[in-house]
């Protein structure tokens, strides 16, 4: 007996709009010619379009996070701390699918890899430009990291501000401040082009917040979705490390760096040293 419950063909929908002739179509909207012909192999190796693939995603996603990082870092300005809860949510959204894409690439193996490796030449995602701006605008800012991009005058300008400028964690010390925590004033007004060190009034005031929940609820609740930020943060870079360790050993990266060795160092990088240091002491 048939079962009319289940069909091999989707149904026709006789309201749907067919005729696109005067409006604009989807792919119209979402620029689709552009992105989805933007997949260029140079080897002939079938595996080459995964890494295409996985790179120009993860790029994607790198837009979206330094949007909302940009945002959040804004309304934590005007001192809009709870408003800034949604982006910080959303990135940290968007976190878990950059670490959940690990898994399709530990799909190429070592022999897949090598296939095309050498087509790259130096091109490495050490030059990646959003890349940089997201940890930059965190506060991991080196003036060497810049040099890759000198070739090309607006990247290079748009880093060099957020070199300058005040990371979103620079923002957040003055929102202690302003909570009379007692932060000095030389971290409230610092040359924001030097590296964030961590320092004691900083760890005493949230010290303070976090055995007084309940006066310091917001900055309580922000501190912990910026642990989350650099917790997700951090388990990315060690899914790369180990994803680099398991397609390429200990070679040296394209990019010209010891390779994993470089990668492991990056996970000792702090954005928010206190908060975690915080933890022993509490
Ligand atoms: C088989 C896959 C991959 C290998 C073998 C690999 C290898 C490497 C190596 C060796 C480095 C150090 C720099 C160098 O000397 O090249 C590096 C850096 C980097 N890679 Fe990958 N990578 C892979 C996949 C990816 C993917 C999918 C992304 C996503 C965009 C990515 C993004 C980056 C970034 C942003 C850096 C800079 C990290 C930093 O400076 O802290 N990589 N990669």
């Amino acid at each position: 007996m048939s079962d009319d419950r289940f069909s091999t063909q989707q149904p026709a929908d006789k309201d749907a709009y067919t005729d696109f002739s005067e409006d604009m179509i989807y792919g119209d909207y979402l620029q689709l010619n552009k992105i989805l012909n933007a997949q260029f192999p140079i080897s002939g190796e079938h595996d080459e379009m995964l890494f295409i693939i996985i790179h120009q995603a993860t790029e994607l996603w790198l837009k979206l996070v330094l949007h909302e990082v940009v945002a959040a870092q804004n309304l934590l300005t005007q001192k809009d701390i709870r408003a800034s809860f949604k982006m910080l949510a959303r990135v940290a959204r968007i976190q878990k699918q950059m670490i959940q894409s690990w898994d399709v690439l530990s799909t190429l193996t070592p022999a897949d890899y090598l296939s095309f490796r050498d087509d790259l030449g130096k091109a490495s995602g050490f030059q990646s430009f959003q890349y940089r701006a997201v940890e930059f605008a965190l506060g991991n800012k080196h003036p060497a990291m810049m040099k890759p991009h000198e070739h090309d005058s607006d990247k290079h300008k748009a880093l060099n501000e957020l070199y300058h400028g005040p990371s979103m964690y620079d923002r957040v010390v003055q929102l202690l401040d302003v909570a009379d925590l007692g932060i000095p004033h030389n971290l409230v007004e610092r040359d924001f082009s030097q590296p964030y060190e961590s320092n004691d009034y900083v760890r005493n005031a949230w010290k303070t917040i976090y055995t007084n929940t309940d006066k310091y609820w917001n900055l309580y609740e922000l501190a912990e979705k910026l642990v989350d930020l650099e917790d997700s943060f951090l388990q990315w870079r060690f899914r790369h490390m180990k994803t680099v360790e398991r397609v390429i050993g200990f070679k040296r990266g394209t990019g010209g760096t010891s390779g994993v060795n470089y990668l492991k160092k990056a996970l000792d990088i702090r954005f928010f040293p206190e908060l975690w240091e915080l933890r022993t002491e509490l």
